[in-house]
């Protein structure tokens, strides 16, 4: 009854839209799929074990019920049915059967990373730097925890970002999954899901936005390996860019303290040539908001700050300085930010989300708004406590961003101006 039940809320109630970006029922990829047919076999199964015990038990009810003037005797009073017994025995192991072998083959094909020739990276990666190993193997993304955000580390690429993921349509891309405080679990509910990240141990799993291309010829009934034309290639291009090519929501799926629910993610799917050109973006970094060089800022910072002026010039002294930013934030490029305790902010100014998902940063559809995004970011910075109860930058931060010991050794909030041009030195990372 209990499976019923179940099936009955998800499909009536969970019914009413079911093409979310955090949806198991509309897969986009190999392992949601695996583990929806799964789930779907083993609502079919439950159902009929309701639909048979359920009828013969209304049968027996109606059949054998007392009526008025009821002078039929009293059916024989027996003990044990060796034939009823074994039979429901019999039954019980079969249908265990029927749910188990497909489960366990579930399991193997989840388990096992798959060699996809397709996708080892020198198949379809342009880029020059590739080690000849890296090339040969499929791309490693290294997930890690924190209360409460995501690092992915890409460590071929020599890039690292937070709390979105990029990841190339139709390879297959394998995770390494760690925590470095308490127990979290990686959930990405259209691609793939669910992993823990557990402290001391590094979990794997492995994850593809789409099918490849010979599963792709396959659903298209198209068989046999030999089957491969400019024409093929081009309609499986437009299937990965009609439908799989778009973001989708990850989440936290381990209680992991006061902000476990505020623990979300976004992986991002993209072509091939977009991902290297993220993939480079990633790697430049950036520069001075002024265009000096970095040892030439410095010099300025140290010397004669005031010469260095303009929002972003004054949003970048309070970053490196007064709001401590750069303490335990890298941003690629600028030779003095390399911290490590907090999320990577390199281009964080172009991700669709900041305060790990929480807020929008781009509009839903990926465009630009730039005033919500202004908004959600100086909100961020200004309440973090109120938008991530208990996070450790407010922590870090004595209780409140820039609640720092001025000139005078006294407790300093940074003012809402200075919030204004460290939030538009921050947008302007991109
Ligand atoms: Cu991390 Cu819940």
């Amino acid at each position: 009854l209990q499976y019923f039940s179940a099936f009955i809320v998800v499909t009536v109630l969970g019914g009413c839209n079911l093409d979310t970006r955090m949806s198991t029922f509309v897969t986009k990829g190999p392992i949601a799929e695996e583990q929806l047919n799964l789930f779907m076999l083993t609502v079919w199964v439950t159902f009929a074990i309701f639909i048979i015990v359920g009828g013969v038990f209304v049968y027996a009810v109606i059949k054998f019920r007392e009526r008025p003037n009821d002078d039929r005797p009293m059916p024989s009073q027996g003990h044990g049915n060796p034939l009823v017994e074994i039979g429901l025995i019999g039954a019980s192991i079969l249908l265990l059967a029927v749910i188990a072998v497909p489960t366990l083959q579930a399991i193997w094909f989840t388990q096992e990373t798959p060699d996809d020739v397709e996708s080892r990276m020198g198949a379809w990666y342009s880029g020059e730097e590739l080690a000849e190993e890296e090339a040969e193997n499929p791309l490693i993304i290294k997930v890690i925890g924190y209360q409460w955000w995501w690092a992915f580390e890409y460590p071929q690429l020599g890039i690292t970002t937070a709390n979105e993921m990029v990841i190339p349509a139709g390879k297959v891309v394998h995770l390494e999954l760690r925590s470095v405080d308490v127990i979290h679990s990686f959930w990405l509910p259209r691609i793939a899901g669910k992993v823990d990240l557990i402290p001391g141990r590094t979990n794997a799993m492995w994850i593809q936005a789409g099918d490849n291309f010979a599963k792709w010829k396959e659903k298209q009934g198209i068989v046999g390996p030999d089957q491969d034309s400019p024409e093929l290639r081009e309609g499986y291009a437009s299937y990965l860019q009609e439908e799989i090519h778009n973001y989708y929501y990850g989440q936290c799926a381990e209680f992991c303290g006061d902000s476990h629910a505020r623990m979300l993610f976004r992986a991002t799917v993209v072509g091939d040539r977009e991902f290297e050109a993220w993939v480079a973006d990633e790697k430049i970094g950036h520069g001075t908001p002024d265009g000096r060089s970095w040892d030439e800022w410095y010099t300025a910072y140290e010397e004669n700050p005031e010469q260095l002026t303009g929002d972003l010039n004054e949003g970048l002294k309070l970053f490196m300085g007064r709001a401590k930013c750069a303490t335990c934030h890298t941003v690629k490029g600028n030779p003095r930010a390399v911290g490590v305790a907090g999320p990577n902010l390199t281009n964080v100014g172009a991700r669709l989300s900041i305060a790990a998902g929480w807020l929008n940063h781009r509009a839903e559809d990926g465009g630009i708004d730039t005033e919500q995004q202004y908004e959600n970011f100086f909100n961020w910075l200004k309440e973090t406590d109120v938008i991530k109860p208990g996070n450790l930058m407010w922590e870090a931060n004595g209780g409140g961003i820039g609640e720092l010991i001025d000139e005078h050794g006294e407790p300093a909030l940074l003012t809402d101006e200075e919030i204004n041009k460290l939030s538009l030195y921050l947008q302007s990372l991109k």
